[in-house]
């Protein structure tokens, strides 16, 4: 069974990009990845995707919601749940924590609600551990000051809705299994922090240990299980983790 990951923030937080970065770290070191996004990559999320975020369609309050979940039951269904089975690795850029945000604390809906829909229609997944990229919602929308307008009727909102959204994104992360990156920070600075707390959960003793059997993943899905080097000093992620502590 995977490890399930998700990263969340608000608008031009750079998780969508750090993501990626992590997706292609871990599969050089030999995982196997799945990487996808919600709303989107199933078939039915990608048709659904502009219908909810495109500024010319006017969707109801109860629309969007449904909208979101209809794209979460596929995702679920056609790509986390197979990826949890199949691979080592399920990062996603988004999830439950979202609809918990925007359509839970902006829109108002009910969170006992959309918990039970989420254990209804997404079989309650939840993640092993989820990144919050913190933004100033000043820094992070005018970083998105480029994107295509119409990809997203949220960049609309004003300043004091997105203060609102991360604010509760905070509030949210002071919960278990959740990390919170400064995302205010230049791109290079954010990653090196994300991997560091990355390192620090998933791999804490890839710190100088004499020994590869003590390897957080021996046992927890290493793929590197049966093919280790068994030279603690040429495994990967020791090599990153010394390229760091050396480099600060
Ligand atoms: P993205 O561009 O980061 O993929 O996000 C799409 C937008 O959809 C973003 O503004 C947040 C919003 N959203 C919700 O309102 N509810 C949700 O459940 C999800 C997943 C995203």
């Amino acid at each position: 069974m995977g490890i399930f990951i998700t990263v969340e923030g608000g608008e031009g937080s750079g998780k969508s990009t750090h993501i990626k970065t992590m997706a292609d770290w871990l599969e050089d070191l030999g995982y196997k990845v799945v990487l996808t996004r919600d709303p989107g990559a199933t078939e039915i999320g990608d048709a659904l995707r502009p219908l909810i975020l495109d500024k010319k369609y006017d969707v109801s309050h109860e629309a969007e919601l449904l909208l979101y979940l209809a794209c979460r039951a596929e995702l679920v269904d056609k790509v986390i749940q197979p990826g949890l089975e199949t691979a080592d690795i399920v990062l996603c850029d988004r999830f439950f924590d979202s609809t918990a945000v925007y359509q839970g604390i902006i829109r108002g809906w009910d969170s006992a609600l959309l918990n039970q829909m989420h254990r209804k229609f997404s079989r309650n997944v939840i993640p092993d551990h989820t990144f919050l990229f913190d933004v100033d919602p000043k820094i992070g929308l005018s970083r998105s000051e480029g994107y295509d307008k119409n990809e997203s009727k949220w960049e609309e909102e004003g300043l004091a809705t997105h203060r609102r959204i991360n604010n509760a994104f905070l509030e949210l992360a002071t919960g278990t299994g959740f990390s919170i990156i400064d995302a205010n920070k230049d791109i290079d600075a954010v990653w090196d922090d994300f991997i560091i707390e990355f390192i620090k959960i998933f791999f804490p003793k890839s710190i100088p240990v004499s020994d590869y059997d003590s390897c957080f993943f021996m046992g927890r899905g290493c793929i590197k299980e049966y093919s280790c080097v068994k030279d603690w000093k040429t495994c990967g992620l020791y090599s990153y983790f010394d390229f760091l502590l050396k480099n600060f």
